[in-house]
């Protein structure tokens, strides 16, 4: 076959031979001109699929989850506020998460069976009533935001709006009640050496450098939904 096109080269007429020739070079000057153009083109479409391959964020990332974007405010976590429906009365003026009732009420039993006699101060916390505490107590006592926010979360960053959280007082020493001081009580040394056995954990402990010591205050982190609710806290330096 090699031979054959060799040959049939020969038959093309001189004139035409030469014509070819000319043609290639022309191609070769055309190629040669439209190189940069090729180049960038070719640069751009590698540059597309390069871009098209790169790792991003699925529509739901969890943004709340990212160490450094988990939208604090002044040391304070976002939370929502638990649906009405999940809401339960466990005595007047306490109501809770439905998912932490019965380990509360068993957690109390347990104690009152050692002498032990916990009061329930505060359980769930609308954001509109989150909303007085911060900002009415705030005005009264003359303070800044962020000194307010070393005792109490703004509102829509309370533990309190979610319905996991209960506030403990010792039915013996109620002058304790809200004060540093609870960690004198009998009820708090119970709560120290028990409360992890009802799923209750305390959640604002000496080492929280934004908000100041809460002996009294105890989130329940017996489900998988309270436990996501408290991931980001719970990786807090
Ligand atoms: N006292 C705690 C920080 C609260 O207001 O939720
Ligand atoms: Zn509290």
């Amino acid at each position: 076959m090699q031979q054959n096109k060799e040959i049939d080269q020969f038959d093309i007429p001189l004139a035409k031979r030469t014509h070819l020739n000319n043609s290639n070079s022309i191609s070769i000057k055309k190629l040669l001109i439209f190189s940069p153009f090729l180049f960038l083109f070719f640069s751009f479409v590698a540059l597309q699929l390069i871009r098209n391959t790169e790792p991003r964020p699925s529509s739901n990332f969890n943004f709340q989850n990212e160490k450094n974007l988990d939208h604090r405010i002044l040391g304070h976590l976002p939370y929502n506020e638990i649906p009405k429906e999940k809401l339960v009365l466990i005595e007047p003026n306490i109501e809770v998460h439905i998912d932490m009732r019965d380990s509360l009420l068993m957690m109390r039993n347990e104690a009152k069976r050692d002498g032990i006699y916990l009061v329930f101060l505060s359980g769930y916390r609308s954001i509109n009533l989150q909303n007085d505490i911060f900002y009415s107590l705030k005005s009264i006592r003359n303070q800044e935001a962020a000194e307010r926010a070393r005792v109490s979360a703004p509102p829509g960053y309370s533990e309190h709006s979610t319905g996991f959280a209960i506030d403990l007082g010792d039915a013996t020493q109620r002058e304790t009640d809200f004060e540093t001081e609870f960690e004198n009580t009998d009820a708090f040394r119970w709560l120290k050496k028990n409360a992890a056995k009802f799923h209750f954990k305390l959640s604002f402990d000496k080492n929280n450098k934004y908000i100041d010591y809460e002996p009294w205050h105890w989130r329940y982190e017996g489900s998988i939904d309270a436990l996501k609710i408290f991931e980001t806290s719970n990786r807090e330096p």
